[in-house]
């Protein structure tokens, strides 16, 4: 694993000022962070009044990195409070950051959520969470969270992930692993870009009952767009023992490139880590929880990008094991 080289884009102190008082008003406003539609189309509005210089800021990725880190924006150790024991206890703990993040998040496409993942809020709170240490999902802390795309079962999946970071005392690194960085043999890029696997929902979402008699739908895990090469990757959830010999050989020998490749970005708080949700896998490295309040704090917003094509056409046909996502304005 390599240190951190992510591309870093510095916001000045005018873009800072700027996204923080429209971040203000808004949670002035409606006094919460929880997303109603009347807030988002307020963030919609101010958002389209954000000004060039962060406008550019929060272009898409344009490196084969497939990432960048957004830093500048202030944050007080002491007045955002200690970190939520958990996701459900953090209702509007960090709520300006969290109208920021959307503002951003807005600016970059259209925020996501998730009807059955953390009430159908639009930034969620990644913190440690006790009885879930050793999970794969954003909640557990003594595992290593495998390199996985965000919500990869699902075709309306994000194409941008955000990770604001709000707290990481002990410099808790997340990792990311870009395919435009692998080298890959030609016959594997070829039978990993065959559906032949499914991906199965994660621990975080309860799978609609009248899913679970329904055969998943099997999915490439490379496709080769019009804009490069992209991936689909989640081997926690990917049941591996369906496949062939020479299919496991592929999936294995893109796993171990993916970790040859895989750099370690730890987040400083008010740095924003954007991970492009087709290029990049992303993880993090154990840690241990202390459940005192200065536990990592993360906040995470997903944003779909209208007109994007770095997908195959037929994912739109998959039913996303019910799951229903949530587009804060429609494209
Ligand atoms: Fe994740």
């Amino acid at each position: 694993m390599s240190p951190a080289v992510a591309p870093v884009r510095q916001l000045d102190a005018h873009c800072v000022d700027e996204l923080r008082q429209a971040a203000q008003k808004i949670l002035g406003e409606f006094g919460t962070s929880a997303t109603s539609p009347v807030l988002l189309e307020r963030v919609a509005e101010r958002a389209g009044e954000l000004g060039d210089a962060l406008r550019e800021h929060c272009r898409p990725v344009d490196t084969a990195d497939g990432l960048f880190v957004l830093r500048g924006l202030p944050l007080d150790d002491e007045a955002i409070g200690p970190t939520p024991a958990g996701w459900a206890n953090a209702r509007d703990r960090g709520a300006v950051y969290d109208i920021a993040l959307l503002l951003l998040a807005t600016v970059m496409g259209n925020p996501l959520a998730w009807e059955g993942q953390q009430d159908g809020r639009f930034v969620h709170n990644i913190v440690p969470s006790p009885g879930h240490e050793t999970a794969q999902t954003g909640a557990s802390s003594s595992v290593l969270l495998s390199p996985h795309t965000e919500d990869a079962f699902h075709p309306g999946r994000a194409h941008l992930l955000m990770l604001g970071c709000m707290r990481n005392h002990d410099n808790i690194a997340t990792t990311a692993a870009g395919i435009r960085k692998t080298r890959l043999a030609d016959e594997d890029v070829d039978l990993l870009s065959r559906p032949v696997l499914p991906i199965l929902p994660d621990d975080a979402y309860e799978v609609a009952q009248r899913f679970a008699d329904q055969a998943p739908p099997p999915v490439p895990t490379l496709y080769a767009s019009d804009e490069g090469m992209t991936m689909r990757f989640d081997p926690a959830y990917t049941p591996l023992d369906g496949a062939d010999d020479d299919y496991r050989a592929a999936y294995h020998r893109l796993s171990e490139e993916l970790a040859r490749v895989s750099v370690a970005v730890s987040l400083s708080p008010g740095e924003v880590l954007v991970v492009d949700n087709d290029l990049v896998v992303h993880g993090r490295v154990p840690f241990q929880a202390r459940y005192d309040g200065t536990d990592r704090w993360l906040k995470r917003a997903s944003v779909r990008v209208p007109g994007r094509r770095t997908r195959p056409p037929a994912e739109a046909y998959e039913h996303g094991y019910g799951q229903a996502a949530l587009e804060a304005h429609a494209s």
